[in-house]
C-alpha cells in the first residue's frame, strides 16, 4: 500500500515538534509514522523521511535497522513479544516463547499466514520483577506461562482484546504505531486509566517524578512525608516537596534513619531512592 500523500503532511508535523536545526531528532517519531501505515519501514518510508529531514537514504536505513521495534517486514496486527533475558529466561521465558514457537508454527520474527501475529524475542522489557513477561503490542501480560501465552494468542486470533495486566488497553500495531509518533489515539477506550500492577513501586511520571503517598511511603518519612520526589539519576530536577524527608534521603535513604526497609510497603520506594553515586559504599 503506497504512504498516502497525508502521511508527508503529518511528517511535517512532527518535524514541527523540534527546533530548528534540530529536524533530525523527527526521524524516530518519523518511522513510527511509516509503520502506523503499511505495519513496516518500507524502502518508500525510507525515501519520505530522508526527503523531509535533507538526510541520505543510507542514514536513515542505518537507524530503522539499528532499533528493534522498526520492522523490515510488515508486523501483524499484534506484535507479540517474549521476554527471554536473564530474569526471565530464569523463571520461564524460553519455555514461553518454544510454546507460542510450536502453536503457532513460526519462530522469532515471524508472522502467521493469517496476518494476526508477528512473535519475536525480545531484550528486557524493563518488567523483571513480574517475570516471564510478553508483551503485546508493547502493552504487559506479567508472570506469564506456556499456557497463559497460548489462551492470551488465541483470543488475540478469534478478535478479543485481552485486558493487559497494566496500563492502556491493547489496540492494533498500526494504532500504538501512531501513538508512538506521537498522534493522539481517538479510541476513547485509549484513555490511560492510571492503573497499575497491585505489586508495582510507586508510579513514576514522565520527568522521573514518583508521586509519594501514604501507602508507599517508608516508615521514617511516614509523619508527614507525603509529597513529590525526583529518582536519583532521573534527572533534570528533584521536586521533593518536603525537606525533611529530602535530608533523610540524602543521608543514605531510610536504612540509615534507622526505618524498617524491609516493610513491603517502603522496599519499593526506598529501593528507588537509592543514590546512584554516593559517597557511601554500600559494599
Ligand atoms: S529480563 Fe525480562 S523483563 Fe527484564
Amino acid at each position: 500500500v503506497p504512504l498516502p500523500e497525508e502521511i508527508r503532511t503529518q511528517a511535517r508535523e512532527i518535524v514541527a515538534r523540534y527546533p530548528a536545526g534540530r529536524s533530525r531528532s523527527a526521524l524516530l517519531p518519523m518511522l513510527h509514522l511509516v509503520q502506523s501505515e503499511q505495519g513496516y519501514v518500507s524502502a518508500e518510508g525510507v525515501t519520505l523521511c530522508a526527503e523531509e529531514l535533507g538526510l541520505t537514504k543510507a542514514e536513515v536505513g542505518a537507524v530503522a535497522t539499528f532499533y528493534t521495534m522498526y520492522k523490515r517486514k510488515p508486523a501483524g496486527e499484534y506484535l507479540v513479544s517474549v521476554c527471554t533475558n536473564l530474569s526471565c529466561q530464569i523463571l520461564g521465558g524460553d519455555e514461553v516463547f518454544a510454546r507460542l514457537s510450536d502453536h503457532l508454527d513460526i519462530g522469532h520474527n515471524e508472522t502467521t499466514a493469517d496476518g494476526s501475529i508477528t512473535l519475536e524475542h525480545a531484550e528486557c522489557l524493563a518488567a523483571c520483577d513480574f517475570a516471564p513477561v510478553v508483551t503485546v503490542n508493547y502493552e504487559f501480560y506479567d508472570n506469564a506461562t506456556p499456557d497463559s501465552a497460548v489462551g492470551l494468542v488465541r483470543e488475540l486470533q478469534s478478535g478479543g482484546r485481552p485486558e493487559p495486566t497494566r496500563g492502556a488497553p491493547l489496540c492494533t500495531f498500526k494504532e500504538i504505531e501512531r501513538q508512538l509518533a506521537g498522534f493522539v489515539d481517538p479510541r476513547p477506550s485509549a484513555v490511560r486509566t492510571g492503573r497499575s500492577h497491585p505489586d508495582a513501586p510507586a508510579p513514576v511520571d514522565s520527568r522521573g517524578t514518583v508521586t509519594l503517598t501514604e501507602q508507599n511511603a517508608p516508615k521514617a518519612n511516614a509523619e508527614g512525608a507525603t509529597g513529590e520526589y525526583a529518582v536519583p539519576g532521573a534527572e533534570p530536577e528533584r521536586t521533593l516537596s518536603n525537606e525533611k524527608a529530602a535530608d533523610t534521603w540524602a543521608e543514605g535513604g531510610a536504612a540509615d534513619a534507622g526505618a524498617s526497609p524491609s516493610t513491603p510497603a517502603a522496599e519499593p520506594a526506598a529501593q528507588a531512592r537509592k543514590p546512584r553515586s554516593s559517597k557511601r559504599k554500600d559494599a
